[in-house]
């Protein structure tokens, strides 16, 4: 997994993958930030798992790293900076992330962390919730996998508004990776792959 910041979504899916005990599809390998003090890099230190502060984003370090922990798959959970373009290509169809907003709104270069809230209860969207997408090599644009709803409240204030999607999150980010280590997410099945209405 590669986080820049506190690293909940990685516990939401240590801890969904623990509950599926024998039957998890994968263990979580490697976990990458490019800050060092990111909670997620002490998330995984807690648990044993290796964890590496990498703030360059040279492919081929990148890819050194990945190779040398035997990675398959990668998830990305509020991590901040673009994916070098060879690692994208090196992980078609196995590397997905987690956006706090329904896709294609509120998304691209600059929208991230409370700015993306603070977009939503500004609009006066009734409704906001994760989605969990396909990486590609811009920010928020790769093929949409799942998302999950949740309302905006009249009155809401943007952290109001981000604890409920991080709950969301908390549900369906764990639930996605599994499916993507268990091999039953194919990019052809998701929706903005799919063949056009006739
Ligand atoms: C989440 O809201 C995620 O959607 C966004 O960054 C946040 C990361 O939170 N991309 P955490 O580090 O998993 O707690």
């Amino acid at each position: 997994m590669f986080a820049s910041g506190g690293g909940s979504n990685l516990q939401a899916i240590l801890e969904h993958f623990d509950a599926l005990g024998a039957s998890a599809p994968a263990r979580i390998a490697l976990v990458l930030s490019d800050r060092k003090a990111a909670g997620a890099l002490d998330r995984a230190k807690a648990r044993g798992i290796p964890s590496i502060w990498l703030p360059r984003d040279r492919a081929s370090e990148m890819l050194a790293l990945l190779q040398q922990h035997a990675i398959t798959h990668i998830a990305l959970a509020g991590y901040l900076r673009l994916i070098p373009a060879d690692v994208v290509r090196a992980y078609e169809g196995r590397m997905v992330n987690i956006h706090p907003a329904l896709l294609p709104a509120f998304g691209g270069p600059g929208m991230y962390g409370h700015h993306v809230h603070e977009a939503v209860v500004a609009s006066g969207a009734r409704t906001t919730g994760p989605t969990v997408h396909w990486v590609s090599e811009h920010y928020d644009e790769g093929a949409i996998i799942e998302q999950a709803e949740v309302p905006v409240h009249p009155g809401d204030t943007a952290a109001q508004v981000s604890a409920r999607v991080l709950e969301a999150e908390h549900a369906l980010y764990p639930r996605v990776v599994e499916s993507l280590c268990a091999g039953r997410l194919s990019r052809a099945g998701t929706a903005a792959e799919s063949p056009p209405p006739p």
